[in-house]
């Protein structure tokens, strides 16, 4: 019954402002999301919480929280599928208890566990797990290719285990991904962590797109059916069903550059205007974008490289699902700043939703003039577990 429900929640959302809760609280009761197979009203239980258990896993179709932290692990030499299931389920314990605002298991600083801030913890494997562990039989992807124009780093690139943590409070993660790495310790080295922020629901209502550091609104089009463009249903191995691919791109920004042209030639390389979003033929954000439309001199309003052209997928069951991070790291001493975007996008088809995009990005993309990728990984996410299960176990038990 909807009644209740939302009255439950109203009650909860008030009695947290009453009380001067809304730090505690985090205030995210608004923007929180119910992930598929939850139901509505065990989200409502936790204020602040993020439902751990589920079909799927947490942190894919979750509203992106403000903070981003992506670990990648190698496995160590020696790992046996057994010892991959033992480590599976010590994390799973530990991001089940961390979600919930509980401390983990051998947690040092366990005060510091009950702030969850919507906390998710989601677990992905790359291509070298299902080598190193004996299980490439049972390996549902490659690594990607080096596109046209990439410049990737081994620091940044690839890793047999990914874990993203995802959260409202840049404590709470910090405390997650420091019991994160201590439990893979025995098993795995940290390949590379890769940080990345959003507005704050504090500082923009959630729901609405947000601006990534080239100002422009990022994440507009998104896919209508999650069940279709997102979540492997037939097809794949079994262990998968319910799982995802997930693409993680580091590309940096020249802003220098970007600051050096002018509004019209970045809206140009885009196909959207900067103030609202609007497609170049339209008025509002969501307005379609209209690919025929001609200017006075015969030309395409919207450019056959325009960012939004090329990376059109007219099916929205083929749509990739886009949870973009923005990153900015140093500053040089005169003072340029490494900064541009976690490009992060989950996908049921690597091959026909990622990759075919990509390389038409790849290929003529107006916006690759102010943008570089330097960092490339591929995860397959398992589905989600019950209570008593652990991620990964249909293909590692
Ligand atoms: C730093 C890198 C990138 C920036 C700054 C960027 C920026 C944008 C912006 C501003 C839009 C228009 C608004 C929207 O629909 O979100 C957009 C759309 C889109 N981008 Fe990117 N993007 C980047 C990289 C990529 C990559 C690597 C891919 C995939 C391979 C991609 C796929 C898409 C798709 C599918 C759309 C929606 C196109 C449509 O149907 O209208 N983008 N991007």
């Amino acid at each position: 019954m909807s009644g209740p429900r939302l009255s439950r929640r109203g009650l909860l959302a008030g009695g947290a402002v009453a009380a001067g809760g809304l730090a505690a609280t985090g205030g995210y009761l608004t923007g929180r999301g119910t992930a598929p197979g939850e139901s509505e009203a065990n989200a409502a239980e936790q204020p602040g919480t993020v439902p751990f258990h589920g079909v799927h896993q947490a942190g894919v179709a979750t509203p992106p929280q403000t903070y981003g932290a992506f670990v990648a692990f190698d496995l160590r030499r020696g790992t046996t599928r057994e010892s991959l299931g033992r480590l599976m389920r010590l994390l799973t314990d530990d991001a089940r208890r961390l979600t919930e605002g509980r401390a983990g298991l051998a947690d040092a600083q366990p005060e510091l566990a009950g702030i969850p801030a919507r906390l998710t913890v989601t677990f992905g494997f790359g291509p070298g797990l299902f080598t190193k562990a004996g299980l490439d039989h049972q390996r549902p992807l490659t690594d990607l290719p080096e596109f046209k124009g990439d410049r990737l780093e081994e620091r940044w690139s690839g890793g047999d285990l990914l874990v993203q943590l995802c959260g409202e409070d840049a404590v709470t993660l910090a405390h997650a991904l420091r019991l994160v790495v201590k439990d893979a310790r025995d098993f795995a080295t940290v390949r590379w962590v890769q940080r990345g922020f959003r507005r704050s629901p504090q500082a923009q209502p959630p729901g609405q797109t947000q601006r990534n550091l080239m100002g422009q609104l990022d994440g507009t089009v998104q896919p209508v059916d999650l069940e279709r463009a997102v979540w492997i249903s037939g097809g794949g191995p079994s262990w998968l069903k319910g799982g995802t691919f997930m693409v993680l791109r580091r590309t940096r920004m020249d802003l220098e550059k970007w600051d050096a042209a002018d509004e019209a030639a970045k809206e140009f390389a885009i196909g959207r205007k900067l103030a609202d979003g609007a497609p170049l033929t339209g008025d509002g954000e969501n307005d379609d974008p209209d690919f025929t439309a001609k200017d006075f001199a015969g030309f395409p309003v919207i450019d056959d490289h325009a960012h939004i052209r090329l990376a059109r997928v007219e099916d929205p069951a083929l749509r990739m699902l886009r949870r973009a991070y923005n990153y900015e790291e140093d500053v040089t001493p005169d003072g340029v700043v490494d900064s541009g975007l976690l490009f992060v996008s989950y996908q049921a088809d690597l091959a026909r939703q990622f990759t075919a995009v990509q390389e038409r990005l790849a290929g003529s993309d107006l916006l690759n003039e102010w943008i570089t990728t330097t960092g490339s990984a591929v995860f397959a996410l398992p589905p989600g577990c019950t209570e008593t299960g652990w991620i990964g176990e249909p293909l590692l038990s």
